[in-house]
C-alpha cells in the first residue's frame, strides 16, 4: 500500500503557482486577485475561507474577503457580485457554499461572470468541461487528477468508479476521468447493488459524504482508493472510505485529513492565476 501525500503534492502545486506569480510581479504587473464571499457564520465554511485567504497570501495572490450577515438578502449579494464582475482588478470570485436558505445558490452561481468563475461552477464552464475545452478546472476533481498523475497512476482504459453525483465533485470528476480515457461509472444513493459495482473499480473515488461507507468487501485487490469525504465523527475527521479496513487491499490510498483536502485550494490558486493570464492575454 502506498499512501498518497496530499499535503506534499499540494505544496508542490502551490509552489509552481507562486513561482509564476513572482515572475509576473517582477515585471511590474499587479498581482492576481481573488474575492471570497462568505454569507453567515457556518464554522466549517469559516475554516475554508480562512484557509483560502492564507493560501492566497502564501502564493502572492491578493485576497479580498467579504463577510456578509447570515440574514443578508439575495439581492444584496447579487449586487456585490455585479460590482466585483465589473472590477478590472478582480480576477476570481468565489461564494462559499452552502449559502443560507433565503439565497438561491443557482442564481448566485449564474451571476458570477464565467470569466471570473474560479470554482468552475457556472453552466458555461461546466459545458466547456464536458465538451473537452475547459478554462477553469473544477477544484476538487482536478486536485484528485493531480494526486493520480503525481502517483504515476495510469487512467486510460481503467475502470473508474465515482460514488456520489454532486455538481461540485461527482459529475465533474467523471468528466475529468473520461477526458483521460477512463471507463467511468458514476454511482449514487439509488444505485442497485453498489458493492458489485465498486468491486469493478481499478480507481475508486468516494464522494458521497457518508463516514466509512466504503468497506473492505466493496474494494478490489490492488485498487487505487481516493477519498473525497470529510466527515466529523465525534472529535475526529473521517473519510467516506473505511481507511483501516481498506488500506491493505489498496495499491494507493489517500488519508483523511491530508489527502484530497489540501488539493482543492491549490487548484483554486492555479485557477485564479489562469483567470489573470486570460485577462492579460498571457
Ligand atoms: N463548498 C464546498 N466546496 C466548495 C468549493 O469548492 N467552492 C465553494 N465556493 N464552496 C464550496
Amino acid at each position: 500500500m502506498n499512501l498518497i501525500d496530499g499535503k506534499a503534492i499540494s505544496a508542490k502545486c502551490k509552489n509552481e503557482t507562486a513561482e509564476e506569480i513572482k515572475a509576473i510581479v517582477a515585471k511590474g504587473m499587479r498581482a492576481p486577485c481573488l474575492a471570497v464571499i462568505l454569507v453567515g457564520e457556518d464554522p466549517a465554511s469559516q475554516v475554508y475561507v480562512r484557509n483560502k485567504k492564507r493560501a492566497c497570501e502564501s502564493v502572492g495572490i491578493t485576497s479580498l474577503e467579504y463577510l456578509l450577515d447570515e440574514n443578508e438578502t439575495e439581492e444584496k449579494l447579487l449586487e456585490l457580485i455585479d460590482f466585483l464582475n465589473k472590477d478590472d482588478n478582480v480576477d476570481g470570485i468565489l461564494v462559499q457554499m452552502p449559502v443560507p436558505k433565503q439565497i438561491d445558490p443557482d442564481r448566485v452561481i449564474e451571476a458570477i461572470s464565467p470569466d471570473k468563475d474560479v470554482d468552475a461552477f457556472h453552466a458555461y464552464n461546466v459545458g466547456k468541461l464536458f465538451t473537452g475545452a475547459p478554462r477553469f478546472q473544477p477544484c476538487t476533481p482536478a486536485g484528485v487528477m493531480r494526486l493520480l498523475s503525481e502517483s504515476g497512476v495510469e487512467i486510460s482504459g481503467k475502470n473508474c468508479v465515482v460514488v456520489g453525483r454532486s455538481n461540485i465533485v461527482g459529475k465533474p470528476m467523471g468528466a475529468l476521468l473520461l477526458a483521460e480515457n477512463g471507463t467511468v461509472t458514476i454511482c449514487h444513493s439509488r444505485t442497485n447493488n453498489l458493492p458489485e459495482v465498486t468491486r469493478t473499480a481499478d480507481i475508486l473515488v468516494a464522494a458521497c459524504g457518508r463516514p466509512n461507507m466504503i468497506t473492505a468487501d466493496m474494494v478490489k485487490d490492488g485498487a487505487v482508493l481516493i477519498d473525497v469525504g470529510i466527515n466529523r465523527v465525534g472529535d475526529k475527521l473521517v473519510g467516506d472510505i473505511d481507511f483501516e479496513a481498506c488500506k491493505e487491499k489498496a495499491s494507493f490510498i489517500t488519508p483523511v485529513p491530508g489527502g484530497v483536502g489540501p488539493m482543492t485550494i491549490a487548484i483554486l490558486m492555479q485557477n485564479t492565476l489562469t483567470s489573470y493570464k486570460m485577462r492579460f492575454g498571457l
